[in-house]
């Protein structure tokens, strides 16, 4: 017991100091203004909190979401608030082709891109796997696919400004949680994909960065009706802060970002450092590109 407290305690210590560690903070405002960014999922909760940072920076804005009547709100409030332009493409992100063309005409509306920010969430009941393959193939489509389909769309944008994409993703995307087994794969499926594509993007020189936003508990209306009463002793976080938090992470180019009981701190993911350090240099990158013909 003694040698458990002496070694294993502070070797504990420095392994969660070494994975989670504090964000070094060299965000100004500033640094949004005239800005062209898409926010996906803005009508309510996280994504609109992130617009109305956004218009206050003085960012143009292309805001998608589901109902138009809550985000046609959203953007008289960001114009109100100082937004140098905002717009807004309503539809489902359960239509691909529609994922596709929102980045399509924000490109045109903003003539470009520099931030995308993909928020939006299909969330079903918390319950028990129930069988329903159906229902999770849409969740797929609109946590998963929608994410990579305007990924695809906005990279040639984002390649020309040097821009950001930022993914809201969950604890549950890292350690799997009961009653939301569908919602946890799609989540768990982001940083699989996008860890591998910051990889993709570090051997070919891409000059886009991607930040993983991984968050805990946010008091949004959807997650407090969701978890009130199940979750004990546990406090949400302030949406507005933590939606300060993913704007930050994104601005400042950082891999992955961490929100819980509201700090917010940079999370060393040992998979993307091992890809980085180790896997790509297996690799002839030369032989590679001449094999699949890459630019
Ligand atoms: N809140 C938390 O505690 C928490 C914790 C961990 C991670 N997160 C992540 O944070 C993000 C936002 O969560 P939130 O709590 O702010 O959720 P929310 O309040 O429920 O907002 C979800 C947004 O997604 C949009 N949306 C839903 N289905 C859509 C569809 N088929 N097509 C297009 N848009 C659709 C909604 O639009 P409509 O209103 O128009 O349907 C809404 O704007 C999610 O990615 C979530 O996984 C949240």
């Amino acid at each position: 017991m003694a040698l458990l407290k002496k070694c294993f305690l502070p070797a504990l210590g420095l392994l969660l100091a070494y994975y989670f560690y504090p964000t070094t903070d060299n965000f100004r405002p500033e640094m949004l203004q005239g800005k062209k960014v898409i926010v996906t999922g803005a009508s309510t909760g996280i994504g609109e909190q992130i617009a109305y940072h956004l218009a206050r920076m003085g960012a143009h804005l292309v805001v998608t979401a589901w109902t138009e009547e809550k985000t046609e709100e959203v953007i008289s409030e960001c114009l109100k608030l100082g937004a140098a332009s905002a717009h807004f493409i309503p539809g489902t992100m359960e239509d691909l082709v529609f994922a596709e063309q929102v980045v399509t005409k924000a490109g045109k509306l903003m003539v470009g891109l520099d931030m995308l920010i993909l928020n939006h969430v299909r969330t079903g009941k918390l319950n028990y796997f129930d069988g329903d393959v159906a229902s999770l193939c849409k969740t797929m489509d609109v946590n998963f696919f929608s994410f990579i389909t305007m990924t695809s769309a906005a990279l040639p944008m984002l390649k020309d400004t040097s821009g950001s994409i930022v993914l809201v993703s969950s604890v549950s995307g890292k350690i799997s949680s009961p009653f939301v087994a569908g919602y946890s794969a799609t989540k768990f499926a982001l940083d699989g994909f996008y860890s591998s594509l910051q990889t993709e993007f570090q051997m070919m020189n891409v000059n886009a960065s991607i930040t993983l936003c991984i968050l805990g508990y946010i008091g949004t209306e959807t997650e407090e009706k969701f978890l009130s009463g199940i979750l004990k002793n546990v406090k949400p976080a302030l949406k507005e802060e933590c939606t300060l938090s993913i704007i930050k992470g994104g601005v400042l180019r950082q891999k992955e970002i961490g929100y819980l009981f509201s700090v917010s701190f940079s999370v060393w993911n040992p998979n993307r450092m091992i890809n980085e350090c180790f896997v790509s240099q297996k690799y002839d990158i030369d032989k590679f590109k001449e094999n699949q013909q890459l630019p």
